[in-house]
């Protein structure tokens, strides 16, 4: 069979994945004669969405946090509007504008379990957690497997600083993070053929690499529940499906974890997913990137522009797929 691959400019992103395997494993339920879950929401949810909204942030005192200056940007900032009503949190729905449906999801209280190997398992009320941790302002690139990226203000902690607090056992060699997984507030769970719940991983050399954070808010604020308030991942030289949002537990383990996108498609989204602008995703190519808010084109950098921090990572691991 003759495949044409476009070139990555050449698509429309409703193409570009996660959406792309939306549509096939859509083509899968019709085949199997399931037909399609209807996944938008209702008058009755979107209310629901503003009573969740109203409550004030416990921590709202800890904003804005003092900004880092060792991270700089190569461009001016994504405006907020932008960074928060385009959005990927398939929880949510596979659209871009999910923000209003995500307003649904409660955050407190709110609750993140560390366990696996650890010295001793425990779960930690949010506002205890964050209050413990040293909060600061990163401003980092963000650049999504779809090829568009953003430059975002971040609030947040080292991850370094969280693996510390959950006193791994030596013998942990990856760190797994989970999604809630609470279908009352989030459409998308209805979606049954994806792999419920999201779920990331990295080695424990990457999460206690310098770049690691741990973000709780956005723009001098507490996180956005679309942007995966109150606590999601933020790893830069990656591409963006391995930030997991709104995580509520911590696994330390010495077996690799399979992420969300490597069960639903192992061929496009490994577990390593680095960035890098000369290994195209199997459908595009990540030569470039549409910046949003502005749409200019940008050539993609290796390792997003962040190979100072993290290149040494994987010298010993060439024989990996470390950029898909
Ligand atoms: N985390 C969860 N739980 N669910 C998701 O669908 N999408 C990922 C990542 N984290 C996703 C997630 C993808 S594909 C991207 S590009 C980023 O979140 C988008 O983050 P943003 O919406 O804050 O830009």
């Amino acid at each position: 069979m003759f495949i044409k691959r476009k070139r990555g400019w050449e698509i429309p992103e409703s193409e570009a994945t996660p959406e792309a395997v939306f549509h096939d494993r859509r083509k899968l339920v019709q085949a199997m004669g399931l037909g399609v879950i209807a996944a938008s929401a209702t008058p009755g949810f979107i209310a629901a969405a503003g009573a969740a909204t109203s409550a004030p942030d416990p921590t709202a005192d800890l904003y804005p946090a003092k900004r880092n200056e060792t991270f700089t940007l190569d461009r001016p900032l994504t405006a907020e509007k932008d960074a928060t009503t385009y959005n990927n949190f398939y929880e949510f729905g596979t659209d871009k504008d999910i923000y209003q449906e995500a307003q649904a999801l409660p955050i407190r209280p709110w609750q993140v379990k560390f366990d696996g190997m650890v010295e001793k398992e425990m779960t930690v009320d949010i506002d205890d957690l964050i209050r413990k941790m040293p909060l600061e302002e990163r401003l980092y690139r963000h650049r999504c497997v779809e090829a568009w990226s953003m430059a975002v203000p971040w609030t947040g902690f080292p991850m370094k600083a969280l693996v510390e607090f959950a006193k791994p056992k030596a013998s942990a060699k990856y760190v797994r993070m989970e999604t809630f997984s609470d279908a009352k507030f989030a459409p998308g769970f209805k979606q049954f053929w994806y792999p419920w719940p999201y779920v990331e991983g990295l080695t424990m050399a990457e999460a206690t690499n310098d770049l690691a954070f741990i973000g709780t808010g956005i723009y001098g604020h507490p996180m956005p529940r679309q942007n995966g308030a109150p606590l999601r991942l933020v790893t830069p030289w990656k591409y963006g499906f391995k930030s997991i949002k709104s995580i509520v537990k911590i696994t330390f383990t010495d077996q690799r974890p399979v992420s969300y996108w490597e069960k639903l498609q192992a061929k496009e989204y490994g577990f390593w997913a680095n960035v890098n602008p000369e290994v195209p995703h199997p459908r595009w190519s990540q030569a470039s990137e549409r910046v949003l808010g502005t749409g200019e084109r940008k050539p993609t950098l290796i390792w997003n522009g962040y190979g100072d921090f993290v290149a040494g990572l994987y010298d010993g691991l060439k024989s990996e797929r470390l950029f898909v």
